[in-house]
């Protein structure tokens, strides 16, 4: 009996919250950044768990964020060790560790979550802006990468486009 309960409690709150009066129009949203059908795979698949509403939809595209610049540092890692012998190369690479670290864009999305926690959508605006400095700063270095590096910091860029692009949605409520 209590089992069905909770599972009556769990289902209602799914249609409640699929439901909500704040989630937002996902097409209208993405309209507004750079790549929009980048924005809408990335969008609607987020976890159900995960509400439609601004703050929701920042936060999550946040941990996204993260999670694609910790891959691409794992990948200058090995980019580093492969281009050993390689002066001109490394240095790129290693030039790239520093915008990608935690003096760079990881550092950058730690202050970014704190931010939105406190409402601060003026300085989660700044933070997203950068992010793609470090971005652009990293691949300006070394125009002739045929590594994934491009592949993968231009993924950094557009959700970092995103989260700015809620920001300033935020900021003008
Ligand atoms: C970045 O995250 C998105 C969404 O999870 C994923 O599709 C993409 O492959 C990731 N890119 C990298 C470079 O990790």
């Amino acid at each position: 009996m209590s089992r069905f309960l909770i599972l009556v409690v769990v289902f209602l709150f799914c249609v409640a919250s699929s439901y909500a009066a704040n989630d937002v129009n996902l097409q209208d949203l993405c309209k507004q950044t750079k790549y929009p059908s980048f924005c809408l795979t990335l969008l609607k698949s987020k976890p159900r768990n995960v509400g439609g509403d601004l703050v929701s939809l920042a936060r999550y595209s946040i941990d996204v964020l993260n999670t694609n610049a910790s891959a691409t540092v794992t990948l200058i890692k090995k980019l580093i060790a492969e281009s050993r012998g390689v002066p001109k190369k490394q240095a790129h690479y290693k030039d790239c560790l520093d915008h990608f670290g935690e003096d760079g864009i990881l550092g950058d999305l730690l202050e970014t979550r704190l931010l939105l926690k406190s409402s601060d959508y003026q300085g989660v605006n700044i933070h997203m802006a950068g992010v793609m400095t470090n971005v652009d700063d990293c691949l300006s270095g070394y125009s002739s990468d045929t590594s994934l590096l491009p592949k993968y910091a231009n993924d950094v860029n557009q959700v970092a486009d995103i989260i700015l692009i809620i920001a300033a949605i935020l900021l003008k409520k």
